[in-house]
C-alpha cells in the first residue's frame, strides 16, 4: 500500500473542504490583504509647472498636486482635525478598464504639506473593479502604512465622521464614527518615532499608493466634507484649495463654502 504523503493528505483536505468558488474567494481575498498590506498615503507631492504653483496665479488661489486634492490649513497647534462625509460610489472613470482595479481615499489629518515628517490621518479608501465596488476604513501614522480598522463595514450613502487627535507629537488618536449608529471605532498611537509638526490640518481626497506606486485614479463623483473643523472650532477659512493634476491634465475641482464645507469633485 502507499503510504500518503503530508502534501497529498494536505491536499485532499484542501479539496474536501474548499469547493472551487471557495477557493476562488479564498485566493482573492489573500491577494487583497497582499496589495492592502502595501496601502500607504504620501505627502503632498506638488506639481510645479504651467497650471501648477509656480506660474503664481494668485487669482485661482488653487495649488495643483499628482496625489491630493482638497483644502489644507497652514499654521501652527493643529491638534485635532474633523470631517463628516457621505461615503460615494466610485466609478471606473471614463476609458477606463473594467479588469483594472481604481481607487481614491477620502481623509482627514495633520501635517504631510509643509510638514513632510509624518501625517496622523483617517479615512476610507473607495474601490471599484468592473462592477465590483469595496470600502475600506483605516488609519495611518504617515511614514508607515495604513492599516484597516476592524469592526466597521462602510458602503455607499452612510455617513461617516472622521477625527484625528494628536495628543503629543509622537502620539493619538484616529477615530471613525458612523453617524447613524454613534458606533465608532478607534485606534490609538503612541510613541511614534516620527514626530508632528501641528501645522498643518486638512481634509483631502488622496490617489493614495500600493506597493509603492500611485493606485489608478478612481471616478470618485463628489465628496463633500461638511462640519470640517480644526481644535474644535477653527473651520477652513484660509485654506489652500489643492487640486490633482496627472499627465497634465486637472482631475478634480475643490472648493470651500461657507466655514466648515470642502466639497471635491472628479472632472477627468
Ligand atoms: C488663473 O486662474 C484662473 C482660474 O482658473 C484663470 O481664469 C486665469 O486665466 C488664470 N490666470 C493666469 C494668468 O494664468
Ligand atoms: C451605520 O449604521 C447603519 C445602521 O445600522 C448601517 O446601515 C450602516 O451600514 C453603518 N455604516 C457604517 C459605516 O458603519
Amino acid at each position: 500500500m502507499q503510504i500518503p504523503t503530508i502534501a497529498s493528505i494536505l491536499l485532499c483536505a484542501n479539496l474536501v473542504a474548499a469547493a472551487p468558488g471557495t477557493a476562488m474567494r479564498r485566493q482573492r481575498a489573500v491577494e487583497r490583504a497582499a496589495e492592502r498590506a502595501s496601502r500607504a498615503s504620501n505627502t503632498l507631492q506638488p506639481v510645479e509647472g504651467e497650471l501648477g504653483i509656480a506660474s503664481g496665479n494668485d487669482t485661482a488661489h488653487v495649488d495643483y498636486s499628482s496625489n491630493w486634492a482638497g483644502a489644507v490649513l497652514i499654521g501652527s497647534g493643529y491638534k485635532s482635525v474633523t470631517g463628516t462625509i457621505v461615503v460615494p460610489t466610485p466609478k471606473v472613470p471614463s476609458g477606463g478598464s473594467s479588469s483594472t482595479s481604481y481607487s481614491a481615499s477620502a481623509w482627514v489629518g495633520i501635517d504631510g504639506d509643509t510638514c513632510q515628517t509624518a501625517i496622523l490621518q483617517t479615512g476610507v479608501d473607495f474601490t471599484v473593479k468592473g462592477s465590483s465596488v469595496s470600502y475600506d476604513a483605516w488609519y495611518e501614522w504617515y511614514p508607515d502604512y495604513a492599516y484597516d480598522f476592524s469592526g466597521i463595514t462602510i458602503k455607499a450613502g452612510d455617513t461617516i465622521t472622521m477625527t484625528v487627535t494628536a495628543t503629543s507629537k509622537s502620539a493619538g488618536t484616529a477615530v471613525i464614527e458612523n453617524v447613524t449608529t454613534g458606533k465608532t471605532v478607534t485606534h490609538s498611537f503612541s510613541a511614534e518615532s516620527d514626530a508632528l509638526c501641528e501645522t498643518n490640518a486638512e481634509w483631502i481626497v488622496e490617489d493614495f499608493s500600493s506597493g509603492g506606486s500611485l493606485v489608478s485614479f478612481a471616478n470618485f463623483g463628489t465628496v463633500t466634507f461638511t462640519g470640517a473643523s480644526v481644535n474644535s472650532g477653527t473651520g477652513v477659512s484660509g485654506a489652500t484649495i489643492i487640486d490633482i493634476q496627472q499627465s497634465n491634465k486637472v482631475l478634480t475641482s475643490c472648493s470651500t463654502s461657507g466655514s466648515s464645507s470642502v466639497t471635491c469633485s472628479y472632472t477627468g
